[in-house]
């Protein structure tokens, strides 16, 4: 399966999951919720690791992708929010619809836009190769979540599970280094802190 089919498939499903979230109600609603979450999780991951890393590079598609991080982002925060919730209030009602608006607008930034735009900076073959990756990973990730114990016993999953995060965090590392020096400001602040701990100690002596 080429990528853009991939992808397009977990958008309709999602879609399909919003549209069930608003005829459903109770706990049912907090149930649908949850498959939306674990869909979208999955989802964004298969793009962080695999089909965005692809991206950064061309100048076609470099700019639209790292805003597509940008708005996975957003998505994370509002499941995280949503997901804390024992139940579907009115204001939860209207972060799900916030939630949905923002699924659907990069959706449709992805289809439109950046699929057109990657066409043209990748071969077909390249598109072929992206596609199997991604669902290759996607089984992968759904086999460790139907059976984590099994996943944990298995050195082969731990193996591939670590990779698959150094994968994310370069992803991350690739964003953030656009942003400046906050990583060395953080890690300034640490040493301060373990240097006052230790004027802290020796005073105690
Ligand atoms: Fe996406």
């Amino acid at each position: 399966m080429d990528a853009f089919n991939l992808l397009k498939t977990d958008h309709q499903k999602v879609a399909e999951l919003f549209d069930q979230l608003e005829s459903s109600n109770g706990k049912a609603k907090l149930r649908v919720f949850e498959q939306i979450k674990t869909e979208l999780e999955l989802h964004t991951h298969i793009e962080e690791t695999i089909f965005y890393p692809a991206l950064e590079k061309p100048k076609q598609t470099h700019e639209l992708v790292l805003e597509a991080y940008e708005e996975h982002d957003v998505v994370k925060q509002l499941l995280e929010e949503l997901s804390t919730a024992k139940s579907a209030d009115e204001e939860w009602e209207a972060q799900a619809k916030v939630l949905r608006e923002n699924v659907e607008h990069h959706v449709e930034e992805e289809e439109n836009e950046l699929f057109k735009k990657t066409r043209a900076a990748l071969s077909e073959e390249e598109i072929e190769t992206l596609g199997e990756q991604m669902e290759n990973e996607k089984k992968r990730m759904q086999g460790t979540r139907g059976s984590k114990s099994s996943a944990k016993k298995s050195g082969g999953a731990k193996k591939s599970a670590s990779k698959t995060k150094s994968a994310s965090t370069a992803a991350k590392r690739a964003r953030t280094s656009k942003k400046g020096p906050s990583k060395s400001g953080s890690k300034s602040s640490a040493s301060k802190r373990s240097r006052s701990s230790k004027k802290s100690a020796s005073k105690k002596r």
